[in-house]
């Protein structure tokens, strides 16, 4: 069991023991530190959780991804069974056969790797059919492949805007798109989270000041909430104002949309997004990302799209794990009835712990609640055979530390009904307070 006493940890301002910061509070306080004396101390606030056993991050995983996985735990020096709730294997992609014996296939026939870049040899006949294969999921023109979605948004930013082009984006966006954004340095200006308001505030005060392209940036699936970008609202409203968007669909693809293509689908509106990314790391439990598009605008941004030019292609293997993904969405549309049947019925044994918004996916958010310390709650959870991710700051503001389950047709009505147990326990037990 973790230490009851976790409120102690040296500070750089006093080097005494103090409250428990959390990671923001760390770095507010010590950013003033110059030479990175910062990095020792952080390191003594990570020793500070190990040792109070309150360090959930980077868990040993030792089996493959599946509803259940087998850890080591590095508190008790065993291993450890654990329901897995955190993984995005939604449709149990990670460990299926035929995915495994699509994988040695393309082993044997192209070998294991590439060294290099799809511009010079790393592009396959295994890229471009999967690029074919995706463009067609997306309901676009042409797709193009990058080593991972975080990468697909950065180079989308960098090959696509200008200084004369202004951004318009939700406000709950992932990291990477920030960051896309932070590397252009085109202005950019925020709306409030699905705020349709707002939203057609901000476009017709901007689609009047911007020289150039209005790109509008939004997910399909929120990936901190669970929620769904209402699409066939949120479309229309763009185009009127002559924007241009751009839709994130890392959570979407494979689990909405009649085909599985996603988010857009699941609103009507899939032949009118300007340009679609995914990812590889969710419904299909591999890395990389794409971008989906107008056949010109793609190949323009093969060589304008930096993460893309300047990074080694996708191995043989992660490509025919994907391409055999996409047999799987298009062949077993069923999966995605008992994916949302599963996370229908999670949300619904999750009520009672403060599900945050409207989870419309496979992704359900709680909150944590005020006196609540999430690592104590979080070891507390683990201990009882529940792999969960706490999410904290930077991933969220802080003040809005969640838990983010993650529910995949592999799940049963058992597992689901032995997480609402094991929270049941949390929220009840005193350990788990601040
Ligand atoms: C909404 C969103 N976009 C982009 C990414 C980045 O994808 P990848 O893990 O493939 O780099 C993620 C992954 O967490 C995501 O949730």
């Amino acid at each position: 069991m973790a230490n009851t006493d976790p409120k102690r940890v040296t500070t750089a301002t006093s080097n005494t023991v103090e409250e428990t910061p959390n990671l923001h509070t760390f770095l507010t306080a010590n950013k003033s530190l110059k030479n990175r004396e910062y990095i020792p101390l952080f390191s003594k606030f990570i020793n500070y959780l190990k040792g109070q056993h309150i360090y959930t991050y980077c868990r040993k995983v030792l089996t493959p991804q599946s509803r259940e996985v087998t850890i080591w735990d590095a508190n008790t020096a065993e291993n450890r069974k654990m329901i897995m709730f955190a993984s995005n294997n939604y449709l149990g992609m990670a460990n299926s056969p035929y995915m495994k014996k699509k994988v040695t296939e393309a082993m044997d026939k192209y070998g294991a790797g590439l060294a290099g870049p799809p511009l010079l040899n790393g592009y396959t006949s295994l890229m471009s059919e999967l690029e074919e294969r995706l463009a067609r999921l997306k309901h676009q023109e042409a797709a193009m492949i990058f080593s991972s979605g975080y990468g697909a948004n950065l180079g989308m930013l960098v090959a696509l805007a200008q200084e004369n082009d202004h951004i318009l984006y939700d406000e709950l966006s992932h990291a990477s798109l920030f960051d896309g954004m932070r590397m252009t340095q085109v202005p950019a200006t925020k709306f409030a989270h699905n705020d349709l308001v707002d939203l057609e505030a901000k476009l017709a005060q901007l689609s009047k000041t911007t020289k150039d392209t209005l790109f509008v940036a939004v997910e399909g699936v929120y990936s901190m909430d669970g929620d769904l970008a209402p699409l066939d609202k949120i479309v229309p409203l763009v185009k009127k104002y002559g924007g241009f968007i751009l839709l994130d669909d890392a959570h979407g693809t494979g689990v909405l949309g009649k085909s599985g293509s996603g988010t857009a689908e699941h609103f009507g509106v899939e032949k009118q997004i300007d340009l679609s990314m995914g990812t590889f790391s969710k419904s299909f439990a591999m890395t990389g990302g794409f971008l989906a598009g107008p056949k010109e605008l793609i190949d323009y941004m093969r060589f304008f799209a930096r993460s893309y030019m300047f990074s080694a292609a996708l191995t043989p293997v992660t490509l025919a794990a994907v391409l055999a993904g996409i047999d799987v969405i298009e062949r077993e549309p069923a999966l995605r009835d008992v994916l949302l049947d599963n996370a229908r019925y999670a949300i619904k044994k999750l009520q009672p712990f403060g599900v945050i918004s409207k989870p419309e996916a496979a992704i359900i958010a709680l909150k944590v609640p005020d006196w609540m310390d999430v690592r104590k709650a979080n070891q507390f959870i683990h201990e009882q055979g529940i792999f969960l991710n706490s999410i904290e700051y930077p991933a969220v503001p802080e003040g809005e530390e969640r838990f983010r389950i993650s529910i995949t047709v592999e799940h049963t009505r058992a597992d689901i009904d032995k997480l609402a147990e094991v929270l049941r326990l949390a929220w009840d037990s005193p350990i788990v307070k601040k």
